[in-house]
């Protein structure tokens, strides 16, 4: 089935919060954020802005009728600051206007002074200086200090990855509508519908049930909404509270780039040892964390990071630590990975920095690591159903491998001023919110009198397809054709009390509540059918929108049941809640079984570099990816491109650049450069693994959201191994992403 939303895409006729028919009255919010990256508030003079014609009021944190808190974690974060700012972007007033250019005005009228206050920009000078968001936190397996003493080769190192934004095509934005008797309607682009709900309640100081959030679509998420969609939200609810008048608000290029937060940068220090035989037996790492300015999501960030510290290869002695280093940057936020592709750069950047010193292959150590069955992952969960060896050994057979190194070896001495690069990319990624509470969703399923349905789930569609996944369920399980179900918005007064659309769970745990919903009333139809028929309930079942005995179609349609059901009085609606079991963790011991399942894959990447001008093109990205089953290939492939994609620039090209004052430099597309069709990987070739599929994925169709950005990770590597076959003196850095910039130093490094 195609992506159900393709045609309204392709014609430009998708809805998306900008396109919503808004009230005559409605007003324009636009935010006013701080021009320094940490100091003391000592004037603002809001009156010349004030004074404008056609500014109907500037709210400020005086007007918060509940709490200035917006901190989803941890309480550290105002909506609106007070006497201080710690971060430059950081929201102190909310313009409304009778238009988006008159607030604009208003905001340049807007006189502040702040009395400037020592600025943090990097991780590791939070770390010097103590200033943490909560205590660190460390993963133990073994013992380390004693293997190390028994390893033949140990080595030591430092990595950085730096931060990465979002750029989701639809900046963040809301549409905020009074409704009777003071309660509100928030139409948010967000993934967290919730999140928004229960903020808002809590800031305008009234109780959930007065707040309905509705999520249309996502022009893209990435994570970047499933936290920092709320601020904007909540402010226009505040107004709204005030005003009794709707106020819509989006964000510009510009406002989303600078207030946002983004991927975390992680500066790491790693130990690790290896015996003769290849095998690592102890890993050390030291993960510094730039969480920015408040706790936002990196807490939970920073534990997948430890979760997936040791990627897809098993070693008996792990210790792992991660600190999550205030500074004065926007906090940042939830990234496709979270955390994990941070975690898994380290590991393989000790990898390739072994294989340097050893003088071998890296692709020889990662493969005599490879995670098998029954393996125990630092947090004590034990790996089952392992993919780790048939991903790789299908992808070296499948892309011949050996044939592909020994292309690119022969190019490397044929060739002095372009040289090739190679890189195997293996990965492991856990599937399940890392905070167990969070596993649970529900289904709102209404059948109506002409036999069409309804469904509402707590999924957010992103782009990622989410609703065509929980429309084929639907339709599968009544038996019905899909021109017959309709993918309802998600709603808060439908479906209540839900986490946020993410840790790439949302099509297992919402496709799980629509298959109980529909099972529900499926068993109920059987009961109509059965009497109707005088068959027994046992031989019925319904497909291609027919009652069918024991296999065979009857004349009985599936609107006949439905009409006789309503003459029957019986229920055609069903809510379901489904929690993923099996699951658990304990923080106190960081030692459970957190995760339903395991993704697995292998990527083999090869580049050429121009040695000249320390260019170069991904020629191709081959890769063998575990999708279980795959309930639509199409959409899962897309899923595996668009990560691909995502993870190459992380890793190659993507440059967040802050000055020393803590002010975002590339603030533009001119300053930031994403990943386009020029930059594209020459061929990419997903093959999928043939697998049985875990029961607790949806259709046994495993989640693919974020597991394929780490193949993008292989890139850094290809580059890499082709930059030393051109400079034996290199000595081999860890510091991503690999611009060309930084490719020509090491092209000439002495
Ligand atoms: N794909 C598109 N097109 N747009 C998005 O915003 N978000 C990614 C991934 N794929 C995203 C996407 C992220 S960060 C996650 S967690 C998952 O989709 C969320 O959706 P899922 O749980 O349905 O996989
Ligand atoms: N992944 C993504 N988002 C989350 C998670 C997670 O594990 N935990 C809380 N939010
Ligand atoms: Mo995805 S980073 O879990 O929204």
């Amino acid at each position: 089935m195609k992506n159900i939303d393709s045609y309204t895409h392709l014609r430009g006729e998708s809805l998306f919060v900008d396109d919503m028919m808004i009230r005559q009255d409605a007003l324009f919010g636009l935010c006013f954020d701080s021009p320094k990256a940490h100091g003391k508030i000592t004037k603002v003079d809001y009156s010349k802005a004030a004074a404008l014609e056609g500014v109907e009021r500037i709210f400020t944190y005086k007007d918060i009728l509940g709490e200035n808190q917006i901190g989803g974690i941890i309480p550290d974060e105002p909506l609106w600051a007070e006497d201080e700012v710690h971060f430059w972007g950081q929201p102190i007033a909310f313009i409304v206007a009778t238009s988006e250019a008159i607030a604009k005005k208003a905001r340049a009228l807007i006189e502040i002074e702040i009395e400037e206050l020592h600025v943090i920009t990097t991780a590791k000078e939070a770390k010097e200086k103590g200033s943490f968001i909560n205590a660190p936190r460390s993963f133990n397996l073994g013992n380390t200090s004693d293997t190390f003493k028994n390893c033949d080769y140990v080595f030591e190192g430092e990595t950085f990855s730096n931060g990465q934004e979002h750029l989701y095509l639809e900046t963040q934005g809301c549409y905020v509508e009074p409704k009777e008797n003071g309660n509100i309607k928030i139409t948010s682009s967000t993934q967290g519908p919730t999140q928004v709900q229960k903020t808002a309640a809590k800031v305008l100081g009234i109780p959930m049930h007065r707040i309905e959030v509705d999520v249309i679509r996502l022009g893209g998420g990435f994570g970047g909404k499933e936290d920092q969609a709320t601020p904007w939200a909540v402010m226009a609810a505040v107004a709204v509270q005030h005003l009794n008048k709707p106020v819509k608000y989006m964000l510009n290029r510009h406002d989303d780039l600078r207030m946002t937060g983004k991927r975390h940068p992680y500066s790491s220090f790693f130990k690790i040892g290896l015996t003769k035989d290849l095998k690592i037996q102890g890993f050390e790492v030291e993960f510094l964390q730039n969480s920015g300015a408040a706790a936002d999501l990196s807490p939970a960030i920073a534990e997948r990071t430890l979760f997936h510290a040791t990627n897809s290869y098993f070693i008996p002695n792990v210790k792992t630590t991660v600190y999550s280093c205030k500074t004065n940057l926007p906090p940042n936020t939830a990234f496709r990975g979270f955390g994990g592709p941070q975690g898994m750069f380290v590991i393989e950047s000790a990898i390739a920095a072994a294989a340097d010193n050893m003088g071998i292959d890296k692709a020889t150590i990662q493969e005599a690591n490879l995670l098998v069955e029954n393996d125990e992952f630092s947090y004590g969960q034990i790996a089952t159903e392992v993919q780790a060896t048939k991903a790789w050994e299908t992808a070296k057979e499948k892309f011949n491998l050996e044939a592909l190194q020994k292309e690119v070896s022969d190019y490397n001495t044929q060739n002095y001023q372009t040289k090739k690069g190679i890189s195997v990319m293996p990965i492991a990624f856990g599937i399940s919110f890392t905070n167990t509470p969070m596993n649970h969703a529900r289904a709102l399923i209404h059948i109506y009198q002409d036999g069409s349905v309804g469904v509402s789930t707590g999924a957010v569609e992103m782009g990622q397809s989410v609703n065509t996944k929980m429309l084929q369920v639907a339709q599968d399980i009544l038996g019905i054709s899909a021109d017959l179900v309709k993918l309802e918005s998600t709603n808060t007064t439908r479906v209540a009390n839900t986490s946020p659309s993410a840790a790439s769970s949302t099509a297992d745990l919402n496709g799980k509540a629509v298959e109980m919903a529909c099972n529900n009333l499926i068993k109920r139809l059987q009961k109509v059918a059965s009497t109707l028929l005088s068959k027994n309930i046992e031989s019925i079942t319904f497909q291609e929108g027919a009652v069918f005995i024991d296999g065979y179609k009857t004349a009985l349609t599936w609107e006949a049941v439905i009409a006789q059901a309503m003459l029957e009085r019986v229920a055609l609606t069903e809510n379901a809640h489904y929690a993923t079991p099996i699951i658990h963790f304990d923080k106190t011991k960081e030692k459970g079984h957190p995760f339903a399942y395991h993704v697995y894959g292998t990527a083999i990447t090869t580049i050429t570099l121009d040695c000249l001008r320390g260019t170069y093109e991904i020629d191709a990205v081959d890769i063998v990816h575990d999708f279980g089953k795959s309930m639509n290939l199409g959409i899962d492939i897309g899923q595996v491109e668009g990560a691909l994609a995502q993870g190459i620039g992380w890793m190659t090209m993507e440059e967040i650049a802050y000055d020393t004052d803590g002010r975002l430099l590339s603030n533009a597309l001119s300053t930031y450069k994403v990943p386009d069709v020029f930059s594209a990987a020459k061929k990419v070739a997903v093959v999928p693994l043939e697998t049985e599929g875990n029961p607790m994925a949806i259709k046994k169709s495993k989640a693919v959201g974020e597991p394929p950005l780490m193949y993008g990770i292989g890139s850094y590597f290809a580059i890499q191994h082709a930059v030393k076959a051109f400079n034996k003196n290199h000595k081999l850095q860890f510091n991503a992403p690999f611009t060309p910039e930084k490719v020509l130093m090491s092209l000439y490094e002495k």
